[in-house]
């Protein structure tokens, strides 16, 4: 028995297939049903109970190595066919096209926006999504009981009342106040979170940027040309804006701007609903009280303020309908700007 286990040993250890019916036969020989392996495990149950084990072992290290060879030799087969069907990489062939990613379009608009005022010497700041009452609403000259810090509006952080998603950016100008000593010319890109339902035209999360201009002896009038530089810059060189009185608890006297409507120009659009305008942003002197909560003087010094939501500003000129188009991440919606810088 265990000669002729060792003469099998040596026959598959020596076995060469040069085609795969080569292997098939080596297979069947050995490890079909009525191959030689499993004819020598019926033999097995005749070996003397002292020999068992020996034999045993053998028997079944045998069958591992015919398993083994059998597919080793099916896999070096089909190596070599891959190699001979030319499969060989051609290195002359030129490089597959690798596609372009694109800006988000609210990236887009905020660029476009923040170089407009980098241009007049406005600096980038930003700040935490996740703010305290001082620096969202307090030191703005909320009220205590202003409906905005309402829970239907903010996003409280659970257990503690003084903690919330900033509901706008002004809090990062906030920031900049208490550090800085004016002048101060800044603008605060990024996302703020509102608590309302979202529909086509309002989202619970978006974007905003807010400007801010600090210093001796600024006036309404340089807010007013500074938003008419912006509008005309980001909307085209035609454009007209208008200030209608408003109100902001940090700004006084407030406004809401518009702008000519950039699609007809002004006999009116389903764009701008007819009306010739566009609203595009909140601004304001900033009330006093609000500078003297971050540490400026408000005897000596005077400042404006704006915020404006990107998400208007990029609908208007993409002419996209609906907000919502924006949050998707829909490749489809998105590649759509893939031109877009
Ligand atoms: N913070 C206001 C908002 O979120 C916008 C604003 C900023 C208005 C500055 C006036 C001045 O709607």
């Amino acid at each position: 028995m265990i000669e002729k286990i060792e003469a099998l040993q040596k026959e598959v250890e020596e076995f060469e297939a040069e085609s795969p019916e080569q292997v098939e036969a080596f297979r069947i020989r050995m490890l079909s049903k009525k191959g030689l392996i499993p004819a020598l495990f019926q033999d097995f149950k005749s070996v003397e109970p002292a020999k068992r084990k020996e034999v045993g072992m053998k028997l079944n290290r045998l069958k591992n190595l015919a398993t083994e060879k059998v597919n080793q030799q099916k896999e070096k087969l089909e190596a070599e066919t891959r190699g001979q069907a030319g499969e060989v990489p051609d290195l002359t062939r030129p490089a597959d096209f690798a596609p372009n990613g694109a800006r988000h379009p609210l990236s887009v608009v905020r660029n476009r926006i923040n170089s407009i005022f980098e241009k007049i010497g406005f600096v980038v700041s930003e700040g935490p999504e996740i703010e305290d009452d001082w620096h969202n609403f307090s030191a703005l000259n909320f009220p205590e009981e202003h409906p905005a810090r309402d829970m239907q509006d903010t996003f409280f952080i659970e257990k503690n009342p003084d903690i919330a998603l900033r509901t706008h950016t002004s809090s990062v100008q906030v920031r900049v106040m208490e550090k800085q000593k004016p002048p101060i010319r800044t603008i605060s890109p990024g996302r703020v979170f509102r608590n309302e339902a979202i529909s086509a035209r309002a989202h619970c999360i978006f974007h905003q940027v807010e400007g801010l201009y600090i210093d001796e002896g600024v006036s309404f009038a340089d807010m007013k040309q500074t938003l008419l530089y912006f509008a005309r810059e980001m909307f085209g060189e035609k454009t007209q804006i208008r200030l209608r009185p408003s109100f902001f608890p940090f700004t006084e006297p407030s406004a809401e701007m518009d702008v000519s409507c950039n699609i007809c120009g002004g006999p009116g659009c389903t764009i701008c609903k007819y009306s010739g305008w566009i609203e595009v942003m909140g601004c304001g002197m900033v009330d006093p009280n609000v500078l003297d909560n971050c540490g400026i003087d408000s005897k000596k010094y005077t400042g404006f303020a704006f915020g404006m939501g990107i998400e208007r500003i990029a609908m208007n000129i993409f002419q996209v309908k609906d907000l919502r188009m924006y949050f998707e991440n829909d490749i489809r919606f998105l590649k759509q700007f893939e031109s877009a810088i």
